[in-house]
């Protein structure tokens, strides 16, 4: 035991300030004040010694515990501050570093025909109309010339959503006709609305999902006639597929909702497997259309007497698939970011609305 604390203060106190890493610094406190250390040791000799020893040597070794544990965490924190300054200048961020390459995203080829059809009709004085995706009985059906046991119910395998009380059920809207219902509420004549939608379907294969999308097309004025429909709609024909002269024909059909209505079929050519459309001996069906029929225009309140109008719809995957040589419908909806950078478009050559498609 020594006679002398103050000697081993200096003696500490002087290896403290000299320790240059953390490490030294542990190192010594455990050597000093660790459960086998110097001061250590010599608070354990206490025991032994009389009273009035004990007493003053007591007061002298719990200073010198006090004191060379404030220089050693004293020393410890500025060796500290020491470290992180250094990291910190080791790691400072270089800003003049180019930046890596990002991957830049694509518009999906839905939203990429959407636009063009838009900008097309758009030029044509369509204007966009909305309407709810859930849908009543009476504007998805009924308003449409659609009425309860009619064989066209059938035919659109429609999701149903739970009944309500009253036994009333609502529907996914089965195609984007009931907007023309909602919009000949609304607003009189003259109206050319385009309806870009999802519509809903309980149907899954190559050409048909769940969910799909349509745009209906709705023009009613007092001269409106046939011959403005079949325009409008070989100018849209020719403009979407980009074939100035592309063969058209409007073949009789049959849809509730118009009458007369027909189907438009354009010209193609299909050799070993592949189908390329413009001319050739082919046809391919492509959209549906016709005159308003005079019920529905009724249903709606307006007079069937003073205006008529034609309508028209189409389906937006079937018009990408047959533009982009897409073979399977349902890959539009699986989210394969690889089928996106493939099939997908740059964000800056979206179509202009004026002067044609760029
Ligand atoms: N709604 C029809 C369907 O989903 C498509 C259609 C045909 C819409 C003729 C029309 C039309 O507006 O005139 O099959």
């Amino acid at each position: 035991m020594t006679d002398d604390p103050e000697a081993i203060k200096t003696e500490i106190l002087e290896a403290t300030a000299a320790a240059t890493t953390l490490d030294r610094l542990e190192a010594i406190r455990v050597e000093e004040l660790g459960k086998k250390g110097r001061i250590t040791g010599f608070m354990k000799e206490l025991g032994s010694m009389d009273p009035e020893r004990r007493k003053t040597v007591g007061l002298a070794l719990n200073a010198l515990k006090t004191d060379v544990a404030a220089a050693i965490e004293e020393r410890k924190r500025d060796l500290a501050d020491a470290d992180l300054d250094a990291r910190l200048m080791a790691d400072a961020v270089d800003v003049t570093l180019p930046a890596r390459p990002e991957k830049p995203g694509r518009v999906h080829p839905i939203s990429q025909t959407i636009d063009e059809v838009v900008a097309i009709l758009g030029e044509m004085g369509f204007a966009i109309a909305e309407g709810p995706d859930i849908e009543d009985d009476w504007y998805n059906f009924t308003a449409l010339n659609i009425p309860p046991e009619h064989p066209a119910r059938q035919e659109h395998d429609t999701f149903y959503l739970p009944g309500q009380n009253d036994g009333h059920r609502m529907l996914l809207r089965t195609h984007t006709s009931p907007v023309q219902i909602h919009t000949m509420q609304q607003q009189k004549p003259p109206i050319r609305i385009i309806v870009p939608g999802r519509t809903y379907r309980c149907d899954y294969d190559a050409t048909h999902s769940p969910m799909f999308h349509q745009i209906e097309g709705l023009a009613v004025d007092e001269s409106t006639h046939m011959g403005h429909l079949k325009g409008c709609l070989i100018e849209f024909c020719r403009a979407y597929f980009g074939v100035e002269d592309l063969p058209v024909r409007f073949r009789p059909s049959y849809f509730p909702f118009t009458e007369p209505s027909a189907e438009v079929d354009i010209g193609c050519i299909r050799e070993g497997g592949e189908l390329r459309i413009g001319h050739g001996d082919d046809w391919l069906e492509i959209l549906g259309c016709g005159m308003v029929n005079p019920k529905v225009l009724e249903n709606c309140g307006i007079d069937s007497g003073k205006y008529q109008g034609f309508a028209f719809g189409m389906g937006i995957e079937r018009l990408a698939m047959l533009k982009y040589g897409i073979a399977d419908l349902r890959t539009f909806f699986e989210s394969d970011l690889r089928w996106l950078r493939h099939y997908g478009f740059s964000a800056l050559d979206v179509p202009s609305m004026v002067g044609g498609l760029n």
